[in-house]
């Protein structure tokens, strides 16, 4: 479902990404982890070409994301995203904020985006939540209107940086969960994270980068027990042991 071949790229003379190669088979979910400046935020836009490249190809679903005759509207109309921060519209409803895309970009009426709005929300836990604004929910909560307006688009695949990095220790498992269950449902996701008892749990397999490249693509439990580079092990009892 998403193929990246011979990817790099540099900021000025910085490399941030190294000849990187990544296959993400449909309706698996792969973790994307490793230290901070590693590139994986780079790496993860570059996937609906929030960040260009300097070589190599990406293609999601069929299409080069970095063609020249992408339509990037369209492109990432289908590509959900979701980062650390949530970015809701404050002066719309939950429920609108969920409908706002639907009804703009995909031309749905208000009545039936409102409905399909209503049926995510309620999916994710906020059933009672529809007519909140986003000062009126937790942080927890806000993410996962921002989960639902982005399955509002029906995309192909989901992408997630660190969604739940800037949450409270007890709004993490309410997030994470909501992506588990969209795991189980079969779409395909790369998420970022350092949420490592997740990406064990949930997760088809760990990518892990270090200094602009992947250093190993394994099995979660192969990566955890036994993982397969210096870095990573070095990497896991940094994390693990704190
Ligand atoms: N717009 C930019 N201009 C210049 N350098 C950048 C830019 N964005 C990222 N970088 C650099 O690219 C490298 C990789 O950054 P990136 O944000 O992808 O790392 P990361 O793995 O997501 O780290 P973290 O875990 O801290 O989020 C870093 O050295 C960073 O300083
Ligand atoms: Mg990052």
């Amino acid at each position: 479902m998403i193929t990246v071949k011979g990817v790099s790229k540099s900021f000025g003379k910085h490399t941030v990404l190294s000849d990187i190669d990544l296959e993400v088979p449909e309706s698996q979910t792969y973790a994307l982890i490793g230290p901070s400046g590693a590139g994986k935020s780079t790496l993860i836009r570059t996937l609906n070409a929030l960040e260009g490249i300097d070589d190599g190809e990406i293609t999601v679903d069929g299409v080069p994301v970095h063609g020249k005759r992408t339509d990037l509207n369209d492109l990432r109309s289908r590509i959900g995203f979701v980062f650390q921060s949530f970015n809701l519209y404050p002066h719309l409803t939950a429920r609108q904020n969920v409908s706002l895309a639907p009804r703009k970009v995909r031309g749905r009426s208000r009545a039936e985006a409102d409905e399909r709005s209503a049926e995510l929300l309620s999916s994710l836990g906020l059933g009672d939540k529809l007519d909140a604004y986003p000062g009126q929910l937790s942080g927890g909560q806000q993410q996962r209107v921002a989960i639902a307006r982005s399955l509002a688009m029906d995309p192909t695949v989901m992408l997630f940086d660190e969604p739940t990095s800037a949450l409270d220790p007890e709004m993490i498992k309410e997030v994470l969960d909501a992506i588990r269950r969209l795991a189980d449902t079969g779409m395909t996701m790369v998420i970022v994270t350092h949420e490592m008892g997740f990406a064990r749990e949930v997760c088809d397999a760990v990518v892990f980068m270090a200094d602009g490249r992947i250093v190993e693509v394994a099995p979660p439990d192969q990566f955890f027990t036994a993982p397969g580079s210096d870095r990573a092990r070095d990497f896991l009892g940094k994390v693990l042991n704190h």
